[in-house]
């Protein structure tokens, strides 16, 4: 009888790849992985357990933070801090870096997390996600800002859990992208994406048309081209970055928050929403640009800095920013 690979079966397989491998990444992961569980518990009841509605409060960046954002940023600290894997957390729901606890060890690892993607989709049933990025840092330092502010390059992991119709986690450590769903029934994520691959070109674009009287020339351009006859090219939008990215992913596809006139730096965040999909997507053979260069070689100047995001199939991306760069003379 086949049990089927488990998420903790496959982390001590990929551990086995490092044979001086002190566990702590394993271990670090294995925190995730409850949160991932917990938080999904939430989202899959949310609508009953009075936790709908926005809090009344607002986050750092002046958005009406819903409860279940609360709820989960709560649950990821929580869950991640006592391990002593991690010396230090930062949060889309926090201002400053959150520094583990002076009665827990500090680890060698900082984590990065958005700790529920496509908060405006809560309160409707519509699919919502995590996205996490874990940098290594030197052993128990007393971490500041600065030492989160690497390149995308950096990562030594990114991934993310979709609240959809199922639960799943999709990670990469720079080994291929692998997508696992949650077995509510065991508890447990079981292997069921392996190795995922974005197809070099889709036929999906995903970009919100509402912001078209904001569009710089390049976007109009490039969204015209994708309506055409020829392009044969499907609209799909969500409002949830992780869902729009993971069907993409999936399917082909590319999805686009450029910037405009009115978010002239984009909208997304660098650090813990284009950073760990950007990692993702290229290890899956695809593409992730703010427009003018790649994502994973920005070096960031802020916590909390929003870049313009373009992502997905690599053809897709490259067709996409041809359509910005003005051609010189
Ligand atoms: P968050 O809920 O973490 O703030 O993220 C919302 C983001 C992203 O999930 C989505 O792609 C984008 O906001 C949608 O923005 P618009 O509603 O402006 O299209
Ligand atoms: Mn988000
Ligand atoms: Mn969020």
């Amino acid at each position: 009888m086949s049990v089927g690979m488990t998420l903790t079966k496959f982390l001590h397989e990929e551990q086995r790849r490092y044979p001086n491998s002190s566990g702590n990444f394993t271990a670090l992961f294995s925190d995730l992985v409850i949160a991932a569980k917990i938080i999904s518990s939430h989202v899959r009841r949310a609508g009953l357990a009075g936790i709908l509605g926005a809090a009344g409060t607002q986050n750092v960046h002046g958005e009406e933070v819903q409860k279940l954002d609360e709820l989960a940023n709560e649950t990821f600290i929580k869950t991640m801090e006592h391990g002593g894997h991690l010396s230090a957390m930062a949060s889309e729901e926090m201002d400053d870096i959150i520094h583990v606890d002076g009665k827990y060890p500090r680890g060698n690892y900082v984590i990065l997390f958005d700790p529920l993607d496509g908060s405006s989709n809560i309160d409707v049933n519509i699919s919502v996600g995590t996205i996490f990025s874990i940098l290594k840092i030197e052993k128990g330092k007393n971490v500041t800002t600065k030492d989160f502010l690497k390149p995308g390059m950096e990562q030594v992991c990114a991934g993310y859990i979709l609240y959809g119709s199922s639960t799943m986690l999709v990670y990469t450590t720079g080994h291929g992208v692998h997508g696992f769903t949650l077995d509510p029934s065991v508890g447990e994520f079981f292997l069921s994406h392996k190795d995922i691959k974005i197809p070099e070109k889709g036929k999906i674009f995903s970009i919100n048309e509402g912001n078209s009287r904001h569009w710089l020339p390049g976007t109009a351009l490039y969204i015209e081209k994708a309506k055409s006859n020829g392009a044969g090219m499907s609209a799909r939008y969500v409002g949830s970055l992780v869902a729009d990215f993971h069907r993409n992913l999936l399917k082909g596809g590319i999805f686009l928050y450029p910037a405009d006139m009115k978010s002239t730096k984009g909208k997304l965040r660098l650090m813990y929403e284009a950073n760990p999909l950007a990692f993702i997507v290229e290890q899956a053979g695809g593409a992730a640009s703010d427009g003018e260069g790649r994502i994973m070689e920005k070096t960031p100047s802020e916590l909390h800095q929003r870049t313009p995001l373009i992502i997905g199939s690599k053809a897709d991306v490259e067709e996409a920013v041809s359509f910005w760069k003005v051609p010189t003379a």
